[in-house]
């Protein structure tokens, strides 16, 4: 009989590093034990194979020792097989049973041997230190919050606590006890969003002083800074929920000079040092006199023009009036002291109440209101 087995291991090379192909095949005892039961022979060259691809190094490695048992041109399986017109039927059955059961097993071992190259090659990149980190997201104050804060550690400074009030609100302290009259425009449900005919969302933070002084006696330093809901068209400059800070300061022969010095302190600090300002007349129920406070326009610097590549034209800021209006503010009414049991005679005071979005937009030039509420990172992460 043709030398069988000497066909078939004389390509085995020793230089080939040695692997364990049980460690790439589950079942590898299993198969090699019934491809011994066929062909002993057969078996031994084929672990000879399976345990130099076990052991290669890299694909070029592997596909030299599966070329060496396998290749069609002069793989030793393929000389093996080419012995068949040679051999006796039986021979040639048993042969070419072992010789089948051996080329799957070495194809076997061959793939599962080029999965565990991919997955170390993955491994190696997960393990690559030479990568830069990957920078954990770290969150920030949104940008409201930033001016909140910063306004918040103004007034503490100037002797003012915090009073938070609800945003529900019932009708009376939202409009009745600051002397709204029962027909003021403002009530208008244009205007207000009721939750019913007594209560409403809040139309503004100055409920707080009511609340406050119901609970407090007098003398009281207080902020009220919150959330606010107005029912308006929504647009660039227009939104139905915005934020808002009062504050009130009640006491003995508290006056509109305390009012203004607090009013300038407020706007050096959170505008500029030198930024002038100006008070001017404007009427609100609950305060009598009632003012406004507007700062320069700071885009203009208060010549009401404004000059860019495309020419000289009217602030488109302040409209060319030079000046932004920024809080209202005056002496709280007597009317409201007499709704909170406070005596008008024995005591006075002022309030003032701004709009945060309105300070922010100013201060960073945004123009777009709707962008606080959206929860874009890319405009969050700019302040
Ligand atoms: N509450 C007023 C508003 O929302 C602002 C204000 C507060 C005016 C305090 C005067 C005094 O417009």
């Amino acid at each position: 009989m043709a030398d069988v087995r000497g066909i078939l291991t004389r390509r085995l090379d020793s230089a080939w590093k040695r692997g364990e192909p049980s460690a790439l095949l589950a079942d590898w005892a299993e198969r090699i034990a019934a491809l011994r039961a066929v062909s002993a022979d057969v078996a031994e060259a084929a672990e000879g194979y399976a345990v130099g691809i076990a052991g290669a190094d890299d694909a070029a490695a592997i596909q030299t020792v599966r070329n060496a048992a396998l290749s069609r041109e002069n793989g030793a399986f393929t000389e093996a097989l080419a012995l068949g017109p040679s051999l006796s039927v039986d021979e040639k059955r048993v042969l070419g049973k072992g010789l089948n059961l051996g080329k799957a097993l070495i194809e076997a071992v061959e793939k599962a041997k080029r999965e565990a190259l991919e997955r170390s090659k993955e491994d190696a990149n997960a393990l690559d230190v030479t990568l830069p980190g990957r920078r954990p997201f770290v969150g920030r104050p949104h940008v409201l919050a930033q001016v909140r804060d910063e306004l918040l550690d103004l007034f503490h400074g100037l002797g003012f606590s915090v009073y938070t009030s609800p945003e529900v609100e019932l009708d009376t302290y939202n409009f009745g006890k600051l002397n709204f009259a029962p027909d003021h425009p403002a009530r208008d449900a244009h205007d207000t969003y009721f939750v019913n005919p007594d209560v409403v969302l809040r139309t503004h933070t100055s409920p707080g002083w009511v609340r406050a002084m119901e609970e407090r006696k007098p003398p009281l330093r207080l902020v009220f800074p919150g959330r606010v809901y107005r029912a308006e068209a929504v647009d660039a400059s227009h939104m139905d929920q915005f934020h808002q800070m009062d504050g009130l300061y009640v006491g003995k022969n508290v006056s509109m000079a305390d009012l203004k010095a607090t009013l300038n302190t407020f706007a050096r600090a959170i505008y500029r040092r030198d930024v002038p300002t100006r008070i001017i007349p404007i009427y609100f129920p609950f305060v009598e006199p009632g003012v406004q406070m507007d700062v320069q326009c700071a885009t203009c610097k208060g010549t009401g023009r404004y000059k860019d590549e495309s020419g000289e034209r009217r602030c488109p800021v302040c409209k060319g009036t030079k000046w932004v209006e920024v809080l209202g503010a005056g002496m709280v009414h007597p009317n409201v002291f007499r709704a909170v049991g406070y005596d008008p005679e024995e005591v006075t005071g002022f309030a003032f109440g701004m709009g945060l979005e309105r300070i922010t937009m100013g201060r960073h030039g945004i123009h777009e209101i709707r962008q606080f509420l959206e929860n874009d990172t890319r405009f969050l992460s700019q302040f």
